[in-house]
């Protein structure tokens, strides 16, 4: 699936649905479906008032269940607010091996609303060394944003 196609289909699945935890799992599903050569595609949440990261919605095997900010990929990519895309998650120091058979991985900070706070990352790991370049960074940004945009201002405060 073209991420245009995957776009669309996030923000017609989204359209005036106010239930976050819904659009996350459906959003997870999404990812899992339209992207090939994927062995994980999910969310870590934000604790609200601490440097930690929860596990979220997703797809793929069970993962570990908190992250601290600073700590392997996604912890990088919440506590320096940048997308992480790792050729080779071998050479990430600190990466954390949640699946033995992930080679590469792309982080993408989500944040609430139009550009608000940090509430969590989206991260996709792959099988496949060099997965993830630059149509995937700016197709997944844009995911994440109209995905950041319909979440209610307490998230994610009532779900954690
Ligand atoms: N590899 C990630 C941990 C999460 S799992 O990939 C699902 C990391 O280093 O942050």
């Amino acid at each position: 699936m073209t991420y245009d196609t995957m776009n669309e289909t996030r923000r017609s699945l989204i359209l005036g649905i106010p239930h976050p935890l819904a659009n996350l799992a459906n959003a997870a599903a999404l990812l899992w479906e339209g992207l090939d050569r994927l062995n994980w595609a999910g969310f870590y949440l934000t604790v609200p008032g601490k440097d930690l990261l929860v596990l979220g919605p997703f797809q793929g095997k069970t993962a570990c269940i908190e992250i601290p900010y600073g700590r392997g990929v996604c912890g990088t990519a919440a506590a320096e607010q940048l997308t992480q895309v790792v050729s080779d998650v071998h050479l990430f120091p600190g990466h954390i091996a949640c699946d033995s058979a992930s080679a590469s991985e792309i982080v993408i900070p989500l944040r609430r609303g139009k550009g608000g706070p940090v509430v969590g990352v989206l991260d996709l790991d792959s099988p496949e060394k060099n997965r993830f370049g630059e149509e995937d960074r700016q197709g997944l940004e844009t995911f994440a944003a109209i995905l950041g945009e319909s979440l209610p201002d307490d998230f994610p405060a009532r779900l954690l």
